[in-house]
């Protein structure tokens, strides 16, 4: 019985962590900087290779979130980057957040989407370039379906599937293949550094 006392206890904090950050992803977040670091290969490849998870409620109405959402933001408009998506994995968080510039929208906006996953791959593929953060140098020829089908929750957390077409269908296979620790390389007809 007596061993029975820090085995409870070390439960009683497993528990109290399960569905909130950790305390790595708490670091991430909360860096000082706005731009943040972006995981590269081959050096994190842990991270970009890793299957990424859905937030759960307590992340979903946290503060830490929106601080993210804000930071990821900055960190793909950047100058230094200047790209049209970018997946929570290349800021080194293992969770399945996407922003993407929603080109198929008025005055092209960029949006963040939580939870997101392709329902469906719709129609034929047809190659072209890619290139990525996570990659710098490389570009490549990538076969990808003209549209997509997807599901995922606002940062206001509203449930929405929508059907997107088009270089934006792109962007979103492109960020939800991280998610699923796949690069664009994995996929490419050819790559070549710039
Ligand atoms: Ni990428």
């Amino acid at each position: 019985m007596k061993r029975l006392i820090p085995l409870l206890l070390l439960l009683a904090a497993g528990c109290a962590s399960r569905g909130g950050w950790t305390a790595a992803e708490r670091a991430v977040i909360g860096q000082k900087d706005s731009v943040m670091y972006v995981c590269t290969m081959p050096g994190d490849s842990a991270i970009l290779r890793a299957q990424s998870v859905d937030l759960g409620p307590r992340e979903l109405r946290s503060p830490e979130l929106q601080t993210l959402l804000a930071k990821m933001l900055c960190t793909v408009t950047d100058p230094s980057q200047d790209g049209v998506g970018i997946a929570a994995p290349q800021v080194g968080l293992n969770r399945r957040i996407v922003c993407v510039l929603r080109y198929d929208k008025p005055g092209e906006p960029f949006e963040a989407f939580l939870n997101i996953q392709i329902d469906s791959l719709i129609g034929e593929k047809t190659s072209g370039p890619e290139g990525c953060l996570s990659l710098p140098g490389l570009r490549g020829i990538v076969p990808r379906h003209r549209a997509v089908q997807i599901s995922y929750l606002t940062p206001e957390g509203e449930p929405v599937t929508e059907r997107v077409e088009g270089y934006t269908a792109i962007i979103f296979q492109h960020e939800c293949d991280h998610l699923d620790g796949i690069l664009y390389t994995d996929r490419a007809d050819s790559v070549w550094h710039q």
